[in-house]
């Protein structure tokens, strides 16, 4: 058998080139960073888990009309995805304080904020992906002005569905991180929603209890990650129903 051609390792997914001209294969590790790889664990299962919760988030998001990566999941840890030309910007849309805004502004972490804030960083490693303004943007060319109104949009959009989605299941999306890709159609270009939707790049909170269900359970030493990932997966009606006696639910297929 053949072995396929890796095009890029990340720290926590692998991308493979893919079955079809124009498609690339995402494979979900378990490898687990914070602080820029300060802090590293393999967390089992965790892969697995992403790997179906973005698949659940991008199947949503397309299905309302917000484009995405999203093809199909192959199996447990990979999906088939749209090769895209990703632009070099974390976007970050806050619905509440927390992490580093709270430390950067001095603000309660869970404060609400008078509306939804989006921020920019650039995404580079060897810098600690810096927050970043339009105006750098713009002048080094990072995105376009057009790409910019299509991004904000685009964010704006990812967060209505998230937050209404989670919130039929009593999690507060109190923040989230997205990438987002350029891909060609003749003689046309868009942008789409890229790379992943899942707690590993979301702050999840219990609506009730304030309880965390994203990775700041392993960034900030909190308890079991996989456990919290998979209670978000519950909750979606992402895990299938067949539990084992004793212990967290299976996944199956
Ligand atoms: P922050 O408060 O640390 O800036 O994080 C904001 C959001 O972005 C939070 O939901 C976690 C997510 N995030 C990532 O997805 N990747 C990262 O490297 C960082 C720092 C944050």
């Amino acid at each position: 058998m053949a072995r396929r051609k890796k095009i890029y390792e990340g720290k926590a997914k692998i991308l493979y080139e893919g079955t079809e001209p124009g498609t690339i294969v995402q494979y979900f590790k378990d490898d687990t960073t914070a602080f820029n790889a300060e802090k590293k664990e393999v967390i089992d299962g965790k892969g697995v888990l992403n790997n179906r919760l973005s698949e659940y988030f991008m199947t949503g998001l397309n299905t309302v009309g917000v484009p995405t990566h999203f093809i199909k999941r192959l199996n447990m840890r990979e999906q088939l995805i749209k090769n895209c030309e990703i632009i070099p910007l974390e976007i970050i849309v806050r619905n509440f304080a927390a992490g580093s805004m709270s430390k950067r502004l001095g603000i309660e972490e869970g404060t609400q904020l008078p509306r939804p804030i989006v921020e920019y960083c650039l995404k580079d490693d060897s810098l600690g992906d810096p927050l970043v303004s339009e105006e750098h943007i713009a002048a080094f060319g990072w995105a376009s002005p057009q790409d910019m109104d299509d991004i904000l949009s685009l964010a704006l959009r990812v967060n209505d569905f998230l937050s209404g989605v989670l919130y039929g299941v009593g999690i507060r999306l109190v923040d989230f991180k997205i990438e987002v890709g350029r891909v060609y159609d003749g003689d046309f270009q868009r942008l789409i929603v890229a790379d992943e939707i899942s707690p590993d790049s979301c702050r999840l909170w219990d609506m009730e209890t304030g309880e965390k269900l994203d990775k700041d359970v392993f960034r900030r030493d909190l308890g079991n990650l996989a456990d919290a990932y998979s209670e978000v997966a519950r909750r979606l009606g992402v895990l299938p129903k067949i539990s084992p006696p004793a212990g967290r639910p299976t996944l199956i297929n």
